[in-house]
């Protein structure tokens, strides 16, 4: 092993990792982070901002706004430089909206908005970006002073056209405005502000920069060959490039065609280092396949191959943490990254010197657990963005405790708060219902587990070929979705399975709208049972030959009730419906099992016509607390 697991102590620590990094290896580079000991308002504000200083550059912003739209989507905007002069587009709706108007327009310079209202309705007029005379702006964030200098303004002289507290910004600009030193302007205005803001600034005295700043917002700066963009998460940018700089608050850069310029609070210049990112993006398009749900479920082989070839290049982890420092553990996560805790925790269970739990990170927040320096958390995010986790972390680093961050977008906010990061390196995952990002997160665990305890089995190469051959029962679960009818479904297995089985009940309800539920098999007489009939579909997981007995007890109990059973297992012949996986490690079969349930619930819902990439009521990721 080479890399290892990076620890956020400090700039010195992070030159001498940088300065390692660059011996070792040019392709896989270890993961540097920042520890940035700022006060984050928990529960960040949702949106997106993104921009390109690139030549013919409006396609790319509004092909970023596409990706940013998780963040919000009731208004979109772009501005850019034309003849000139600023010129804005903006309306209400979803970002596709907006592409007809960009028709016959091309910049070189431009920035874009994906709004989730705080302030104002979702209008036209609210939309971002926000303009004062030579200032136009985007702004991801909330400015709570916004009303009372509003007010100051507004005795100057100056008219507001929206009901945003972000325009204030611009007129701030605007009023601040010093012609021979643009910078001071800019410094004089933010430094006026209260709240949070990830900002960029287009001035018309300028025509050819574009002034980013941030305080409690992510902002996330790209440099291509010769290029600059900028957005609110790296996901929207790494397609065009993968060097990296992720803003640190009160800083204020200034990009220009070829040339970067870093400010600290006090208008001191500083050097910008950028860092390559693990993240990779195959083809923001959704190539041969119809959505990108079902592209990013054949992506598995791939995505967990340079998840497994990521790991036997880390450096011993216990170089920079010592499992044997820690009592107590907690696993720490949302949704299916919950899931995968549960599955960390089983794996875990054995243990008799360590106590783990795993607990869903909004429950964390409001638990009365004892943390101290003897506990260890483990916070699972495939985003990095999620509020509820970020919040837990905050939580956790109050107290003596380390955080491990495992996630799949390194520079994300979760990775500025954990001590250590490790990465699943599952690329860009698009489809609101995670897919990928679970299997790398079942792999990434399981090698953290086995340091944990002194296993010898971190890795298995041959687990991208055996799910390569769970692949190929695409066709057959299409065929049965298509053939049956299900009014519910329940998902139920023992031990670790129960975790492949409630992970399998999330994604047929966020994808499908089907009521679907999980049960431990034996549970499902104390209960469940009431609900299975003839229209159910009952989804049994069975890994593990002593969950075999007890499984087929509940199989037979839900069978005389009519239902129908699809059993998923290394085991053969179980049922007349099956998917038989390869044998594979044990520990491995909860892999290979989540797959063909991630096929179920999408073909439950391509049957009912939804779109399984944007389901309903929910985003990739939840950036409100
Ligand atoms: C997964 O399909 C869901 N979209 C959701 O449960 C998700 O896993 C959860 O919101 C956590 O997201 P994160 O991994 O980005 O933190
Ligand atoms: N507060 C701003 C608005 O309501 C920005 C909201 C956001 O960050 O989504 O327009």
């Amino acid at each position: 092993m080479t890399i290892s697991m990076a620890r956020n102590d400090n700039k010195d620590e992070i030159l001498r990792l940088r300065l390692r990094m660059t011996a070792f290896l040019l392709s896989h580079c270890t993961l540097i982070m920042h520890i940035l000991i700022y006060q984050f308002q928990f529960g960040g504000d949702m949106c997106g901002i993104i921009g390109f200083i690139k030549e013919n550059c409006l396609l790319d912003v509004y092909k970023g706004l596409e990706l940013l739209e998780y963040r919000g989507y009731d208004s979109v905007g772009i501005a850019f430089n034309y003849c000139n002069q600023t010129k804005i587009i903006k309306q209400k709706g979803r970002v596709k909206d907006i592409k007809p108007k960009l028709n016959g327009y091309t910049s070189d310079i431009a920035i874009g908005h994906t709004r989730w209202a705080t302030h104002g309705k979702p209008t036209e007029k609210n939309a971002h970006p926000h303009k004062c005379r030579y200032f136009t702006i985007v702004h991801n964030g909330i400015i709570e002073n916004a009303d009372s200098l509003k007010e100051g303004l507004i005795k100057k002289g100056y008219k507001f056209l929206s009901e945003t507290d972000s325009e204030v910004i611009a007129v701030l600009l605007q009023d601040c405005f010093t012609p021979d030193n643009i910078l001071l302007g800019i410094q004089t205005a933010l430094s006026k502000l209260v709240g949070s803001y990830a900002v960029a600034i287009l001035s018309e005295y300028t025509p050819k920069t574009i002034y980013l700043a941030k305080k409690d917002n992510p902002l996330i700066i790209g440099k291509g060959k010769d290029f600059y963009c900028f957005a609110s998460d790296s996901p929207a940018i790494v397609g065009y490039t993968q060097n990296l700089y992720r803003m640190k608050d009160n800083e204020i850069a200034l990009l220009s065609n070829d040339t970067i310029e870093l400010f600290d609070n006090n208008l001191k210049k500083k050097k910008t280092v950028f860092h390559k990112t693990y993240l990779t993006v195959d083809n923001i398009n959704k190539g041969s396949y119809p959505t990108y749900m079902l592209k990013e479920i054949f992506e598995i082989p791939r995505a967990v191959k340079s998840t497994i070839n990521y790991l036997k290049k880390l450096r011993d982890i216990q170089n920079t943490c010592n499992f044997k420092d820690y009592n107590s553990i907690i696993f720490l996560g949302c949704g299916t990254a919950y899931h995968a805790g549960l599955f960390a925790k089983s794996l875990l269970d054995g243990v008799a010197y360590i106590h783990t739990q795993c607990i869903t990170s909004d429950e964390f927040l409001y638990s009365s657990i004892n943390l101290n320096k003897k506990t260890l958390i483990i916070a699972i995010s495939q985003s990095g963005e999620t509020a509820d986790t970020i919040g837990a972390i905050k939580k956790a680093k109050k107290s003596d405790a380390k955080v491990i961050a495992i996630t799949n977008v390194p520079y994300s906010t979760i990775t500025e708060f954990s001590d250590y990061c490790l990465l699943t390196l599952a690329g860009v995952e698009i489809a609101v219902g995670a897919t990928k990002s679970y299997a790398t997160q079942l792999i990434v665990l399981k090698y953290l587990c086995g340091k944990i305890c002194g296993s010898n089995k971190l890795i298995n190469e041959l687990l991208p070929q055996e799910i390569q051959q769970v692949l190929t029962f695409n066709r057959y679960i299409k065929d049965f979705v298509y053939k049956n009818d299900f009014e519910n479904l329940f998902f139920i297995g023992k031990g670790v399975d129960y975790q492949t089985a409630l992970e399998g009940a999330l994604k047929v309800k966020e994808i499908s709208y089907v009521y679907s539920d999980a049960s431990p098999a034996g549970e499902i007489k104390h209960g469940p049972l009431a609900m299975v009939g003839a229209k159910t579909l009952v989804v049994c997981i069975i890994t593990k030959e002593i969950y075999l007995k007890g499984c087929l007890n509940a199989v037979n109990e839900v069978k005389s009730r009519g239902a129908s059973v699809l059993v998923i297992s290394p085991f053969e012949k179980i049922s007349a419906n099956q998917i038989t996986i390869p044998k594979s490690l044990e520990n491995d079969r909860s892999v290979l099992s989540v797959i063909p349930l991630q096929l179920l619930s999408y073909y439950l819902s391509i049957k009912k016509g939804l779109d399984p990439d944007k389901p309903r009521n929910l985003a990739k990721s939840v950036t409100v607390g």
